[in-house]
């Protein structure tokens, strides 16, 4: 499938596109839907061509405020943001939504946006944002965020004069991003660093479509899924080399991993080893695949620890796998010890978010008895017909 963290991207950077721009291999997920929604209702043409492809094409004018509901629902909507501000010289927008796995306040974007000249008041719960005239700036980031680095780039493209980022986001996505837009005219170095350079232009004109990479952390996650589940599995149209940190853990834990280019063997261990997990910004281990290792660390031989230091409430979740079950001793917002291997048992379940509701079906997967997972509109944000794939593997599940 291809990336959800991506994909929505680059339907935000369409804005800067006059003769508009194609994108292939899309992933069939909700915020893709969101995004074409918040594009349509700025007045931006989405046509979808084929299953996985969609042409985007802007007006001379665009609408500026972004539609409240679906905004709410999402956090990639911030990314809108950007683009809007520099084309339209406003935008306004609600709080984003998406994963309630912390406060995730919007502190960067604005500081950002005000250091480039723009103005910022608040009109209720929206963010109004206003700009004449936005001028290059030197940017210190006070954190590595990725979807603040995404709209500081794209904004940045139009504005006159450099722009520098510093403790910019490093992420695979952020560089198929700069790639994008730098091979339709833009001037961006230093993507995939911590300091990213733009020089402002006045035009952008797409020469071929955007190609959507895979969708790596789906395939840590399936990775995952082999190992907790006992199975031998062979994931293919991947990109294991944005995984390393990641697979070099996994393989900690004894499982076996045959590597290409494009491709992974997982086969399952007897039994599995405990591990230490640290989270980190890109090249750590990814915490959106934070979650599923959790559930592994149930089933492995030992105590194993997991750091979290990206988000403060990311580990809230853990307490109905303790109901299932597990052996974890929370020690406060970032810090889990997991004891293993435990007998899980089925139960009801609420997914409280993507990678949480996408754990709890590996969990029940494992669990003695039948589980119900309510709540899944999470999961179907970002993982493509879950069930469909999950039963490619052999395991029984069935939406109701
Ligand atoms: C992106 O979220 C991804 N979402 C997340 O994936 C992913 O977990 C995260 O990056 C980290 O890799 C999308 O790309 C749509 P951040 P983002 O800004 O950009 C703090 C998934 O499961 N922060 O890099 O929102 C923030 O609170 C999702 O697919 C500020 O303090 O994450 C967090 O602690 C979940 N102020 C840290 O930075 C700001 O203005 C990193 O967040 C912005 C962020």
């Amino acid at each position: 499938m291809g990336a959800k963290n991506i994909a929505p991207k680059i339907f935000a950077a369409s804005v800067l596109f006059k003769d508009g721009l194609q994108i292939n291999n899309v992933p069939l997920i909700n915020d893709i839907e969101n995004m074409a929604g918040l594009l349509r209702h700025l007045g931006a043409k989405t046509e979808r061509v084929g299953e996985r492809s969609f042409k985007l094409k802007p007006v001379l004018s665009l609408g500026t405020d972004l539609a409240d509901d679906i905004a709410k629902s999402f956090r990639a909507s911030i990314v809108l943001s950007g683009p809007l501000l520099v084309k339209e010289g406003r935008v306004s927008f609600p709080h984003p939504g998406g994963c309630v796995i912390g406060e995730r306040p919007i502190d960067v974007f604005l500081e950002s946006f005000e250091k480039m000249g723009a103005k910022i008041a608040k009109e209720g719960e929206k963010y109004v944002i206003t700009a004449n005239k936005l001028r290059g700036a030197e940017i210190v980031f006070k954190i590595p965020s990725v979807t603040a680095t995404e709209t500081l780039l794209m904004t940045a493209v139009f504005v006159p004069g450099t722009t520098i980022l510093h403790n910019a986001a490093c992420e695979p996505e952020i560089v198929a991003l700069a790639e994008f837009l730098d091979d339709s005219g833009a001037q961006i170095t230093g993507a995939g660093t911590h300091t990213i350079v733009i020089r402002g232009v006045k035009s952008l004109r797409a020469k071929k479509p955007f190609q959507t990479p895979p969708d790596r952390i789906e395939t840590g996650s399936l990775a995952i899924l082999a190992g907790v589940c006992g199975k031998d599995i062979e994931i293919t149209e991947c990109q294991p080399e944005y995984l390393k940190v990641f697979l070099r853990t996994l393989r900690n834990t004894g499982v076996n991993i045959k590597e290409t280019k494009t491709s992974l063997r997982i086969q399952a261990p007897e039994k599995l080893r405990a591990i230490d997990v640290k989270t980190h910004e890109y090249p750590g281990i990814p915490t959106d695949l934070q979650s599923p290792l959790a559930v592994l660390m149930t089933q492995a031989e030992g105590r194993s620890f997991i750091f979290e230091t990206v988000f403060e409430g990311r580990l809230n979740w853990l307490n109905e796998l303790v109901r299932m079950g597990a052996n974890i001793t929370i020690c406060d917002p970032h810090r889990v010890f997991i004891n293993g291997p435990t007998l899980l048992r089925g139960r009801e379940l609420e997914s409280p978010d993507l990678r949480a509701g996408l754990a709890f079906m590996i969990a029940s997967l494992v669990a003695r008895g039948e589980s119900i997972v309510h709540n899944i509109s999470n999961i179907d944000r970002g993982y493509e017909k879950i069930e469909d794939r999950l039963r490619a593997v052999g395991a029984e599940i069935k939406r109701i």
